[in-house]
């Protein structure tokens, strides 16, 4: 799109494509949502969206992409983009942050439908979104937060040269959880950035958005 130039914006790993999705693409991303995203009454995320029923967790993706797009400012942004293997939709990587161009500062989150999880999805998911905060956006360091059992989102981290960054107790549904947050500079990301190649496509258009 002319007057959306993200939508030009092309991530590859070896066996991922990321990108902002066709109304389309997102009516399937829900789909993977409405099939499942954790164990049956797992929390993983601070707002519990993945605990909802089917219907529920879908329209929650597609709105939030909207809301996203329709909120989105230079000051405080939300990239959400659908994951694709083998042109199917598997799930979804965010890259986001407030004040960017002082700060330097971006987190990440994550998700894929159960079914796609535990082989390795996410970790080049991950390598994706620090690719393009890293070398595409000249990120000073990147956070990444997970719940204490969260064993897979952790383990990601931890692969990347993340180091903690503290606990934060915080309340979900009147329950309390640990979360920890970890975070990485651009010099350690380096070292471990050979461990998933990453090409980043059609970002200059859409540069100014972001920083
Ligand atoms: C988190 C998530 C995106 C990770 O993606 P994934 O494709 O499952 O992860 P990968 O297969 O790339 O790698 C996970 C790593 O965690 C490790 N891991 C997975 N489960 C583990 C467990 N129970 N204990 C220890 N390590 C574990 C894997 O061994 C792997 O590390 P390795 O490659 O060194 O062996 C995915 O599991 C998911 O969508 N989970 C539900 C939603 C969610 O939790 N989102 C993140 C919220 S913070």
């Amino acid at each position: 799109m002319r007057h959306w130039p993200i939508t030009d914006l092309e991530l590859a790993t070896p066996d991922l494509v990321l990108r902002l999705p066709s109304d389309a693409e997102l009516d399937e991303l829900a789909q993977v949502a409405a099939e499942g995203v954790v164990p049956d009454g797992a929390v993983f995320f601070p707002q519990p969206w993945a605990s909802a029923p089917p219907a529920e967790r879908a329209r929650n993706v597609v709105q939030n992409h909207w809301w996203a797009r329709g909120d989105w400012s230079r000051d405080n942004w939300r990239l959400l983009l659908a994951v694709f293997h083998d042109g199917q939709v598997i799930g979804q990587q965010n890259l986001s942050a407030r004040d960017f161009a002082t700060t330097g500062e971006a987190r990440t989150g994550f998700w894929l439908g159960r079914r796609f999880q535990g082989h390795g999805c996410g970790t080049q998911m991950r390598a994706a979104a620090l690719a393009l905060a890293f070398d595409g956006l000249d990120a000073a360091r990147v956070t990444s937060t997970a719940f204490e059992d969260n064993a897979a989102s952790r383990a990601v981290s931890r692969k990347f040269g993340y180091r903690p960054n503290g606990i934060h107790r915080i309340a979900v549904d009147a329950h309390p959880y640990d979360a920890h947050e970890a975070v990485v500079d651009a010099a350690s990301w380096r070292d471990q950035a050979q461990l998933v190649p990453v090409a980043i496509r059609g970002l200059t258009g859409g540069i100014t958005y972001f920083r």
